[in-house]
């Protein structure tokens, strides 16, 4: 949800701020703008509703340049999509960008309207820089003690970077429940929502935590906790590949990212897994091995896709380690006084590591007693560093809004833990684990014999594109795969879509069957093989469109269905990491059929970091 960049250095820094926008194009686009200190010694602004290519274009009509400015791309809130809504917002002297939301700003915007203020916008983020510059009119000493006096009134998440018009030498910066860091190199400094925004001028960040604020000058960063004391907060120097944020050729983000997998799997699974031994390394997880191997139960939750990844990690823990799993979504959990003690294990489950459910569920569970294990993609996450143990997925940056390599990252992950909780837990027997691990390790070649063919897509794409509802079935392990399918169709190509569990067709979903419905049917070979055929027939029978992902050179599948996706034959273990891979395919290219805007789908943000 909104991305900010901010700069201060000897360089002229509009391209800095709109590059680094770009980079955070993926956590909101509905408007967009910069504020750059010039050398005339004023604050010149540039804001536009739409995409950043508008900003660009505006920006690029009637330039300014300057070594201090800010920038903030928006995903709204508070506000419909619009110039006047759109960030920074001036308030007197005060210039800021805002990720997050002032909870009781209706409270502080009256207050200062008596007191004779008048607002721009109907965003929250406006009272802000009001509240900020109220501060320095009553004498506070700097920007600074200004923006901690004003944050003391306000209720609510925030991740702010603040500048004044009379003051090109310092920047502040402040972060409460939404992400911020601090990047350095050479007297350049930076400040962003995220790590992309600034990674092809530096790998050394800094992490604030909540309630932390900093100022920056061309000296450096000095950063104050939430008790205003000057704190050290450690320097990471982050290896991520500034290449891998790039498109590299692809059309969209979302399609270089599905055939990224096999890469990303091979990341998440370096220095881990040794099928040779039956095993999996998890020392780098910081929590005690004897109790993690010992707890009563464990509680996944997690939002949308990620939440999908939490369905097929039940069947998978619970089958190979026979430790009970319960799933939840997080936005669900938090208001059902679910019962956790202190020998629950608590896994949430996020690429960002920032969504606000999540977080808040994950307290929640910690409050009551849970320790928790998070796997996560983001280092460094507001998740990770409030987790006990993290387990990363080595997905690397995720652009393309709707998720693709992080599931399946996820997926390899939790089969990871099923593994080395079924050993340690005495139920898993070294040749099955070996079995385990050697499947996990072909994943990714497996993978690539997906990713090789396209034209069945095309035509699946020109056959199907102008369908209103499509729905999609599973069993078992694959009926989550139904969901994520169902759920990336909706996100990219605006097609209604539902994935159910196959069996549950004729309690209902079977009324909307008839000549005008594909149906989506995940029936590769395995365990519920013969179950899930059946009510591939029961749906044939209704004359729905068939489209199956099935194993390659399954003749009774190509007899009954219409058009056959193949996937390779493998275990029922890895076999979701396969099919999903074909279903993410399907999605992309109706999407691509369709001509919609496939990296940025409408309405959409990234990283959910509002509840
Ligand atoms: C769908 C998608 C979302 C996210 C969800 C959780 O393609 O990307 O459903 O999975 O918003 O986000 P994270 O995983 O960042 O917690």
């Amino acid at each position: 949800m909104c991305g900010i960049v901010g700069y201060i250095g000897a360089k002229e820094c509009s391209d800095i701020l709109l590059s680094g926008l770009k980079n955070l194009e993926y956590r909101g686009y509905d408007s967009a703008g910069i504020a750059i200190g010039t050398d005339g010694g004023d604050v010149q602004m540039c804001r536009v509703k739409g995409k950043l290519n508008k900003l660009y274009e505006a920006y690029h009509s009637d330039p300014f340049d300057g070594t201090i400015g800010l920038g903030h791309t928006r995903w709204a809130t508070h506000g419909r999509p619009s110039k006047t809504n759109a960030h920074p917002h001036r308030a007197g002297r005060v210039i800021l960008a805002h990720n997050g939301i002032i909870e009781n700003y209706g409270e502080i915007k009256s207050r200062l309207v008596d007191k004779g203020r008048s607002f721009d916008s109907q965003t929250d983020t406006e009272v802000l820089a009001h509240l900020i510059d109220q501060e320095l009119a009553n004498g506070a000493s700097d920007l600074h003690s200004a923006t901690r006096q004003a944050l003391e009134q306000v209720e609510g998440s925030y991740a702010l970077v603040i500048m004044t018009a009379d003051n090109p030498d310092r920047l502040v910066v402040a972060r409460n429940a939404s992400p911020m860091v601090i990047g350095t190199s050479d007297g350049d400094i930076f400040a962003a929502s995220d790590i992309p925004a600034v990674l092809e001028y530096t790998r050394d960040f800094q992490f604030l935590e909540d309630g932390d604020t900093a100022v920056l000058t061309r000296d450096g960063a000095e950063i104050y906790d939430a008790d205003g004391e000057p704190v050290e907060r450690e320097t990471k120097h982050i290896n991520w590949d500034p290449i891998s944020a790039e498109k590299q050729g692809y059309k969209h983000f979302m399609l270089k990212e599905i055939h990224e997998q096999p890469a990303r799997i091979i990341d998440t699974l370096r220095g881990r897994v040794d099928p040779e031994e039956g095993d999996v390394d998890l020392r780098e997880v910081d929590i005690d091995p004897e109790w993690l191997a010992d707890v009563d139960k464990i509680v996944m939750i997690a939002c949308g896709t990620s939440f999908h990844a939490c369905q097929v990690a039940k069947y998978a823990i619970e089958q190979v380690a026979r430790v009970p799993v319960e799933i939840d979504l997080a936005h669900e959990f938090r208001y059902r006084d679910p019962i956790i003690d202190d020998n629950t294990l608590c896994v949430p489950v996020s690429q960002s590591g920032e969504t606000a459910d999540t977080l808040a569920a994950m307290g929640e569970a910690r409050e009551r007693g849970a320790r928790v294990l998070s796997i996560v993609n983001v280092i460094e996450s507001t998740m990770a560093r409030e987790s006990d143990g993290v387990l990363y997925t080595h997905a690397g940056p995720e652009i393309g809004v709707a998720s693709t390599k992080a599931f399946t990252t996820q997926l390899a992950a939790v089969n990871m833990l099923a593994v080395w909780l079924g050993r340690r837990r005495g139920v898993l027997e070294q040749d099955t684990a070996c079995e385990y691990l050697k499947a996990l390790r072909q994943t990714p070649n497996l993978m690539e014999k997906i990713l090789n063919r396209t034209d069945i897509y095309e035509q699946i794409a020109r056959r199907y594109s102008d369908a209103e509802s499509v729905l999609y079935m599973g069993r078992g392990n694959q009926f989550p795969i139904a969901r994520e399918g169902a759920l990336k169709l909706k996100e990219i190509s605006y097609i209604h879509a539902e994935g159910l569990a196959a069996g549950e067709m004729k309690h209902g979903h079977i009324a909307l069957i008839d000549e005008e419905m594909p149906v989506v049917v995940i029936a590769p070979r395995g365990g519920v093989y013969d179950k899930v055929f059946s009510n591939l027939e029961e749906a044939k029978a209704r004359q729905g469109e068939l489209i199956a992902i099935a194993t390659e050179g399954d003749e009774q599948i190509a007899e009954l269905a219409d058009m056959v996706v193949e996937v390779p034959e493998a275990s029922d273990f890895i076999q979701p990491m396969l099919s999903v891979v074909a279903a993410q395919l399907l999605a992309y290219h109706v999407a691509d059929f369709k001509g919609t805007d496939i990296d940025q789908p409408r309405n959409l943000a990234k990283s959910v970091t509002v509840e």
